[in-house]
């Protein structure tokens, strides 16, 4: 850490080499030259690390008193909460899901998902996951509510256990070459109250996101995002995407985060109060509220001060975003070529802007350092049908079962450093690129043909290409 600190330190004052009235600032690599416009993902927010760290930096701009708030927002992020009512690192439960926002999100990434290791809920009772469940019409179950939380404190049940069984098949390329789908089913055990017949529960699993991009996603221009819902709409291919609206505090919001698009903002408070269990200004109540095991808990009133959770709502939004790398590789360059043949940019948009006018956080400090950039999420953030096969039958906002959100790209050749794991899509069935590329359907499907069709050379080249990304 301390030889990447330095550097960050080195990046942080060097970045900027600023410039003449009206000047656009020169951003320089990590060896001092000029920045290759192709690698800057998110403009001086960009950042050139490739190790386990490469998406938990601090942009460059995070300096001084900003680089404080920074590591206090990580420091609040990474340890683990207990139970009981320490003011520093309590509140923890009764029921959770997690013990830190990075016991899910390790290094700000997706941690190595359970579900494949250990069948479900791994020992300990731990599974990284977010496991959502509903009956058949939508509505919650009054002793469970939306999310089933696997994990509790001492003297509580857990509300269940999740576990998987798959079926593998494999097919081929036009070439010979083969690839297999794992086509998971989910099954909960242990209900800790009444069980719920299966008949009437839907299950929608799903497996962290990486955070990347998350200050810039949150600086996206509406009026942007409206006119690519508008313009995606493309009958020859068979897509149109649309934007999830949602209602929070009486309010109507271009849904944003979350694999639905189903929250308007990066879900601080929501994840201390419904992953963690911590209790909060904005979620006062236990999650467990109300259900039958909760007669007679003791409760500790809010157990996160808003000021705290400001400072992981910073931390998020000024994590710096991997700078792309091997952009003169001629297998890169082939790969993207590839990657617009196959039409992924159609919903992959690999170019956005951010508002001029910076995004706030909780308390409405502003930052305006996110402010109009030019960035490179390689998403629309729009959801899109992906075909029954994906299709989890639940509903989140105005997205349907089988709609998901344009998952971004950027950071995604990473992951398997920062995280040691390959595993894609919403709850993480595919093990690898060429996996998520085949599960495809609905709106996908022409893409996912298209590249099925491409010479096994193009095939290869096009996941070089995601992996520099
Ligand atoms: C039990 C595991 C778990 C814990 C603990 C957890 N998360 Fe998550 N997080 C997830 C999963 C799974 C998703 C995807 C959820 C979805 O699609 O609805 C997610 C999504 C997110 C997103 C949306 C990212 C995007 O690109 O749209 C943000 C932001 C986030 N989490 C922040 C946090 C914060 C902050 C904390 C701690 C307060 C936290 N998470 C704790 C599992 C977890
Ligand atoms: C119709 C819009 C659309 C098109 C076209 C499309 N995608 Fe996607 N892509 C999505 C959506 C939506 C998801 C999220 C699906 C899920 O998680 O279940 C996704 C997920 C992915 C993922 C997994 C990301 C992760 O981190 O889990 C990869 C990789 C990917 N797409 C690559 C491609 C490539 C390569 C192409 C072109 C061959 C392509 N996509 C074409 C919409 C699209």
């Amino acid at each position: 850490m301390g030889m990447l600190w330095y550097v960050m330190v080195l990046i942080g004052a060097m970045t900027f080499v600023c410039c003449d009235k009206g000047e656009e600032p020169t951003i320089l690599d990590q060896y001092g030259n000029e920045a290759d416009p192709a690698t800057l993902s998110a403009g001086t927010s960009t950042v050139y690390g490739t190790g386990v760290t490469a998406y938990d930096s601090p942009a460059p701009w995070v300096t001084g008193a900003l680089e404080t708030r920074f590591y206090q927002g990580d420091a609040l992020y990474d340890n683990p909460r207990v139970s009981g009512d320490d003011p520093l690192q309590g509140g923890k439960g009764p029921l959770y899901a997690g013990s830190s926002c990075g016991s899910c999100h390790a290094n700000a990434g997706r941690s190595y998902p359970t579900l494949y290791s250990q069948g479900g809920t791994g020992t300990g009772g731990f599974s990284s996951h977010l496991i959502y469940i509903t009956k058949k019409n939508g509505a919650f179950f009054r002793n469970y509510g939306r999310v089933l939380h696997d994990q509790a404190i001492t003297g509580v049940e857990p509300e269940g256990r999740l576990s998987v069984t798959y079926t593998e098949k494999t097919y081929q390329f036009h070439d010979g070459e083969s690839y297999s789908l794992l086509t998971p089913t989910y099954t909960i055990t242990e209900w800790y109250a009444d069980d719920i017949a299966p008949e009437d529960l839907i299950i929608d699993v799903r497996i962290p996101l990486r955070h990347v991009g998350m200050g810039q996603m949150m600086a996206l221009d509406p009026t942007e995002l409206e006119e690519l819902a508008r313009r995606s709409n493309y009958p020859e291919y068979g897509i149109s995407g649309r934007l999830n609206y949602v209602q929070e505090r009486g309010k109507t919001y271009i849904g944003i985060s979350g694999n639905k698009a189903q929250h308007a903002d990066l879900t601080v408070e929501l994840g201390f109060s419904s992953d963690l269990g911590v209790t909060n200004d904005r979620y006062p109540l236990e999650v467990a509220e109300g259900q039958s095991q909760m007669i007679g808990y003791s409760h500790y009133g809010i157990q996160i001060s808003t000021q705290d959770m400001e400072n992981v709502d910073f931390y998020l939004h000024a994590l710096g975003v991997p700078a792309r790398r091997d952009v003169d590789d001629p297998v890169v360059q082939q790969g993207e070529k590839a990657f617009y043949r196959a039409r992924c940019d159609l919903c992959h948009v690999p170019t956005l802007h951010t508002r001029a006018d910076a995004p706030a956080l909780l308390n409405g400090t502003r930052l305006p350092w996110l402010a109009s950039q030019t960035i490179h999420p390689y998403s629309d953030f729009l959801l899109h049908d992906m075909g029954p096969e994906l299709d989890s039958h639940y509903t989140s906002g105005l997205a349907l079962g089988c709609e998901w959100r344009t998952t971004p790209l950027w950071g995604i050749g990473l992951q398997k450093k920062v995280n040691q794991h390959t595993y894609f899509l919403h709850d993480g069935r595919a093990r690898n690129l060429i996996e998520a590329i085949m599960w495809h359907g609905g709106e996908g499907a022409v893409s996912r043909e298209l590249f099925a069709r491409m010479s096994k050379d193009d095939r290869d080249a096009l996941i070089r290409f995601l992996e520099s990304l």
